[in-house]
């Protein structure tokens, strides 16, 4: 999408609460889903910190540079690759071109892993599919003494995941194919806990114009959108331990056909779980003991 030509800026200082009012009024007009919260994130990234409560008068350069940011949001380019940093959870994580984006969805698959591990001293995790690294990180900031792999196969996301992971020795980053029957081959059998998140969108499904900054690698998951939650539970159940847990999350459409592949993969007790916005979005199971 091209977006509408930047109106010309006025060289006076400029009131925070009408930069923002027109700022929300372009964002809302270009269908954006949160465009209060958007158009404060870009002033506050612009001002610094929360320097828009406090200033009377944003000063002309600083108008012009929020101008920017908001065409380009405008644009539906998403909003973390503006700021060049997504939250998720307890982490703030540099995301750019190249990379998904995490979203809060997975949060939840997170929060259950953390649940599952309570208690337990360096429990050994496994994150298929690592991109940013945002599942496996998390679970090594919440979970202090967790031993992770963060496993990716993409170059450019493999970028993104080694900056990430930089600042955190537990977690070792391979590049390998999630899918690959080597991959982690030396840990079969061991793994306490496999957690997956891998492309699952249905190929053909209408998505908001932000997923075109998303890479293809990342976002298909085949006519199904199965086709590498298929694979990876394969993987995933020769990489745990007898009573090993593996979560994968998928399209909120495929709970019960996630829940057969987990089966048909060897594992019991198949389960599926819901996000924070109650759609079904992630399924767990166990290995055998
Ligand atoms: C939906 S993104 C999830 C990224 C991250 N785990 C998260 O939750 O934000 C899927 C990731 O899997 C990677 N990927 C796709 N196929 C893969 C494969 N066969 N082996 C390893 N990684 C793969 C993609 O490059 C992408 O980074």
């Amino acid at each position: 999408m091209t977006a509408p030509a930047v109106p010309a800026v006025p060289a006076v200082p400029a009131v925070p609460a009408v930069l923002l009012r027109t700022a929300e009024r372009e964002l809302a007009g270009a269908g954006v889903a949160s465009p209060r919260q958007d158009a404060e994130a870009l002033l506050d990234h612009v001002l610094g910190g929360t320097a828009r409560f406090t200033l009377t008068a944003v000063p002309p350069e600083d108008s012009a540079r929020y101008r920017d940011l908001v065409h380009r949001r405008v644009g539906r380019e998403p909003l973390q690759h503006i700021l060049g940093v997504a939250g998720f959870r307890r982490l703030t994580l540099a995301v750019g071109p190249g990379v998904f984006v995490p979203r809060p969805e997975t949060e939840s698959l997170v929060g259950w892993a953390l649940s599952l591990l309570a208690g337990r001293s360096a429990p050994l995790v496994v994150d298929l599919c690592a991109g940013t690294g945002a599942i496996g990180l998390a679970v090594a900031a919440e979970h202090p003494g967790a031993r992770v792999h963060a496993v990716e196969l993409d170059g450019a996301a493999l970028g993104w995941l080694r900056r990430n992971a930089a600042a955190w020795p537990e977690v070792s980053v391979v590049r390998v194919d999630a899918t690959d029957p080597a991959t982690l081959r030396e840990l079969d059998g061991t793994v306490d806990l496999v957690l997956a998140n891998p492309p699952y969108v249905p190929d053909g499904t209408p998505v908001p114009p932000e997923v075109d900054h998303d890479p293809a690698i990342a976002v298909w998951g085949g006519p199904d959108g199965l086709t590498t939650v298929r694979k990876v539970s394969v993987r995933a159940a020769a990489l745990l331990r007898p009573g090993g847990w593996f979560g994968v999350e998928h399209d909120e459409t495929r709970g019960a056909e996630a829940r057969a592949i987990l089966a048909a993969a060897g594992l019991v007790a198949a389960r599926t779980h819901a996000d924070l916005a109650g759609r079904p979005r992630f399924s767990t199971a166990r290995r055998e003991r």
